[in-house]
């Protein structure tokens, strides 16, 4: 009697594609089996997955970034089963509790810049939608500044600062005066900030769609026209944070960026239980809590659970364990190495972006023409398709797991865990070699084609990127 998780597994063997068509989300389960993506994961460690017939896969997409240091980290995995094993006291409210307190130092610590308070989240909208707050009310200001293909999350708040339309569609109106400012443009940031209405500008140091890159010295010089204009600049760090970059922050790399507040979260569940953090300046916090009318104006039922809490203690301890921004920065650059190397020979591979372990891989159009005449049709085709032509067969013929960077992008990209070693990287970098020899040899881009149709449901409605592409 009572409730099993082991049998229950075990006695549901398989129904997975049928219940998620039933109950949760069928145009999701079309997309999986589409895909090839329809798979029975039954055990993960560090960036492995196993199916119900004993397949290894090789996970580069570390679940949209959350899993950093691992599936299944020891240390995280010991402190979760010691924090059940200790029937401690948690959503207490009415207390300050201790391993909230504990985090928040340890976070700051990692962090510095001055940010002097931590508001904790269940996640990296909750962040985002935390930050929007704070920042009217430490302003008094009505407008927020987004940037093109920008990616926040997908409550109100954070779609009305999303740069992609196909998030937005269908979900108008979105909160008043949020604007889009040109990206890495520092003359149309002033030219936006000169209205002098502008309570913040919300930016991903590094983009997740496309994976795009600032030019060198823009965000220190960003923070600084914010400042001087009286807006707070508000850095996402959600997916770049937490050593993914090679840093415990991607602004660690930018000089001396000045952020008023800084979002968390992803890596910092340890790949366990949900959880984010938003760092914030002091003269900023005081505004927002400026009372003990107001000591909990802006809270949420679970937003230190211990549980979470204990989470985050734990990945920290695991990212030091693992050196993880240092292997980021190692195994980062033997990817971008191989895949440069690969450039000369395939002409359809345009350019790598790198940063640690954050990378795109953008294709472009080929110059020979028969590759252009395939190009050209997929294109026309749908737009979302050639990326698609490189990840499906990455699963299906190489069980390696990752994404495409955005809706109607030619760009493929990879966030493994940060626990990758050289002989994932080979894995990788073979895999990648054989689906691009295929892709450049015509015939084999009219056979991929063929199965993408085959797979597809491309044209009828939207592709997996919609849903396989945070
Ligand atoms: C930069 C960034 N910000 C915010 C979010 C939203 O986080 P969540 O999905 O936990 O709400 C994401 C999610 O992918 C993200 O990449």
């Amino acid at each position: 009697m009572g409730f099993d998780l082991a049998s229950t597994i075990s006695n549901n063997a398989h129904r997975q594609g049928e219940l998620h068509g039933a109950h949760v989300n069928p145009q999701f389960a079309r997309v999986l089996r589409t895909i090839g993506f329809d798979k029975t994961y039954v055990r993960a460690t560090g960036p492995y997955l196993w199916d119900d017939r004993g397949n290894q896969y090789l996970d580069f997409l570390g679940g949209y970034a959350v899993c950093n240091f691992g599936r299944n980290h020891p240390t995280i995995k010991k402190a979760l089963s010691d924090y059940l094993a200790l029937d401690l006291p948690t959503m207490v409210q009415f207390e300050a509790p201790l391993l909230s307190g504990l985090l928040a130092e340890e976070l700051k610590r990692r962090v510095g810049r001055g940010l002097d308070y931590v508001f904790f989240t269940n996640s990296g909208a909750e962040g985002v939608e935390a930050a929007i707050k704070f920042a009217k009310c430490a302003t008094g200001r009505p407008a927020l500044l987004y940037a093109p293909k920008a990616f926040h999350g997908l409550s109100s708040g954070a779609v009305s600062l999303n740069g992609c339309p196909s998030f937005r569609d269908g979900f108008a109106p979105f909160l008043p005066e949020c604007r889009m400012v040109a990206f890495d443009d520092l003359a149309a940031l002033e030219r936006a900030l000169a209205a002098g209405d502008v309570a913040a500008f919300v930016i991903e140091p590094i983009q997740g769609k496309g994976v795009n890159l600032h030019s060198p010295g823009y965000l220190e010089a960003a923070a600084r026209l914010c400042h001087r204009h009286g807006t707070l600049f508000v850095v996402d760090e959600v997916q770049t944070g937490i050593g993914r970059t090679g840093s415990f922050l991607a602004i660690d790399q930018e000089g001396s960026v000045e952020p008023d507040m800084v979002i968390l979260s992803k890596a910092l569940s340890g790949g366990y239980v949900p959880v984010g953090a938003v760092l914030v300046k002091s003269d900023v916090w005081k505004k927002v809590f400026s009372s003990l009318d107001r000591a909990i104006v802006h809270s949420s039922t679970f937003h230190q659970g211990a549980m979470a809490m204990t989470a985050g203690l734990a990945a920290l301890a695991a990212y030091d364990e693992i050196d993880a921004a240092a292997r980021a920065r190692e195994m980062g650059a033997l990817l971008k190495n191989g895949l440069e190397a690969m450039k000369p020979r395939f002409e359809m591979l345009k350019q790598i972006r790198q940063r640690g372990l954050m990378i795109g891989i953008e294709f472009g159009a080929p110059k020979s023409l028969l590759l252009r005449a395939s190009w050209t049709a997929t294109h026309a085709l749908d737009k979302n398709l050639f990326a698609q032509a490189v990840v499906i067969p990455l699963m299906e013929d190489h069980r390696v797991i990752c994404q495409v960077a955005g809706h109607e992008l030619d760009v493929v990209k990879l966030i493994p865990p940060l626990v990758i070693n050289e002989s994932d990287v080979r894995w990788f970098l073979t895999a990648f070699e054989d689906v691009m020899t295929k892709l450049h040899r015509a015939s084999s881009a009219v056979n991929l084609l063929a199965r993408l149709g085959r797979n597809t449901m491309f044209g009828s409605q939207r592709g997996s990127d919609e849903v396989a592409s945070k």
